[in-house]
Parts: C-alpha cells; structure tokens; sequence
C-alpha cells in the first residue's frame, strides 16, 4: 500500500452557511437548522484535532445578525448560552482552546461571564485553538484595532494594526471555507484572509461533515501559494507534511 502525502492546512477558517435553508428543505423552523449547524461544528472540531489542524476559526453570530427577526436572535443567544453550559467541559478535555471574538459591550452579563470563563478553564490546551467569531465583523475589527492604536497614540502600521486585530493569537487562515453555495465574504476575517485560499462547498453546514472536509483540505493541498512571487521562488510546502 502507498501512503499519500498531503498538505493539511494549519488554520481553517468556515463560514458556516446553509442552516436556514437546511431546516427550511425539512419544514422545521430554522432554529432547527442551527441546533443541527451546532452538531455539526462539534464534529467539525473532532474532525480538525483527527486531521492535525491547529486552529478552526467559525462564524457563528455577525455584526449584520442583529438585523434577523427577534426570535431568530433571541434562539441563537439561547442556543450560545446552552453551549456554553454544555459543550465546554468536554472540549476542554479533548484539549481544546476556546476563544471567543467580536464585540462583547453588547451581550448580555451572563453570555460575557460564560466567555469569560471558558477560556479561562481552556487557556493552557494546545491541542486546538477554536476561534468562535460571535458578533464579529472583519470591518469592526479593523476600525476596532485602528481606534486603539490611535488612543495610545501609537502609529498605525501593517504590524502594529495586525498585533491589535481580535486574532492577533494565531497565524492568518491558510484556508476560508464557505459552505452553503454562497461565493461571498460577508464581512468574514477581511484582513487576514488577504493570502488564504478560498473553497465554497455546496453542502449546507448542517450537512457539513469528514467527506466535505477532506475534499476541502484535499482541494488546498493542490493549491499553490505564492504569497505574490513568482512559482519558481517558492518552496514546494506551505503548510505541514503528513501521512493521509
Ligand atoms: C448561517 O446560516 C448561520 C448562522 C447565522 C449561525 C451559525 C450558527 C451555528 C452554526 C450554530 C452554532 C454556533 C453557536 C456557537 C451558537 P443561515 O441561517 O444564514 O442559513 P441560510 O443561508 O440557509 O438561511
């Protein structure tokens, strides 16, 4: 038997689209979706600590999804608040990092101190980094960094706004992956998506499982990236070499 190399990217990116529509194929209303669009991000996570990736990064509430109707919101808040209770000591034991970025001055008490406590419990895991971008616009975040550096009066650089940005902790996503047939950004991590690879799977995120991934890590494998030079001046491995 052969072993095929492949080139696993070290931080994935998703936006996850496609629960409304999936609730809405099924007649259930679209809580539903998102209720399934949260089992399918505890397999995601499984998933990316099984194929060696090191950060997963997800929409999960933009700065735009205030401006869903009042139920909508109010499920999602609930959905965050019982995740936060249910979910996190088990991705603790599996050595997850949680981290939670956007704007928190405007959720409530009880969702802040559930923030904050996760990743306290988390800080010290290693094993994966998981960015859940809640009420997170990627303007926000630039106009957040640039508004910080301008009150300490420091100058506004290419690095100096980078360390400021809410991801300042990890490396830029080698890979955003959108699911649910849209190609668009959505306000998604506009800075440091300036050199990831882009890949738009058709799966509705509740859909989203071990085949949409690989084909999606298998797709970036192929993938040059030059980083704006030429082909010949770039070495052959841009991420990490593994077995698959
Ligand atoms: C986009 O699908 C999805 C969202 C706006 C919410 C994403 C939320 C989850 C995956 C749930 C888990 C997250 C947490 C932490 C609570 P859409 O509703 O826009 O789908 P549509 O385009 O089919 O309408």
């Amino acid at each position: 038997m052969t072993t095929k190399m492949t080139v696993v990217p070290s931080h994935i990116a998703i936006v996850m689209d496609g629960n409304g529509r999936w609730a809405k194929k099924r007649f259930m209303p679209r809580l539903a979706g998102h209720k399934q669009g949260l089992e399918a991000l505890r397999r995601c996570v499984h998933l990316c600590i099984e194929r060696g990736v090191r950060v997963l990064t997800v929409f999960a509430f933009s700065s735009e999804n205030w401006n869903r109707p009042e139920d909508e919101v109010s499920g999602l808040m609930n959905l965050l608040a019982g995740a936060l209770t249910k979910e996190v000591p088990s991705l603790h034991a599996e050595g997850v990092q949680l981290r939670f970025v956007g704007e928190r001055a405007n959720l409530s008490e009880k969702v802040r101190n559930g923030f904050a406590q996760a990743e306290a419990l988390t800080a010290g895991n290693d094993c994966l980094v998981l960015n859940i971008c809640f009420n997170y616009g990627g303007r926000w975040d630039i106009v957040q960094a640039a508004a910080r550096l301008a009150q300490e009066g420091k100058p506004i650089t290419e690095s100096s706004l980078s360390a400021a940005m809410a991801l300042a902790h990890v490396p830029d996503p080698d890979l955003v992956i959108r699911t649910g047939a849209e190609t668009r950004i959505s306000n998604f991590l506009l800075w440091q998506s300036a050199y990831s690879e882009f890949y738009f799977s058709s799966a509705l995120w509740p859909d989203f499982g071990a085949e949409q991934l690989d084909a999606a890590i298998a797709d970036f494998a192929q993938r040059e990236r030059r980083f704006g030079k030429t082909s010949e001046q770039i070495t052959p491995t841009s991420g990490e070499q593994v077995s698959a």
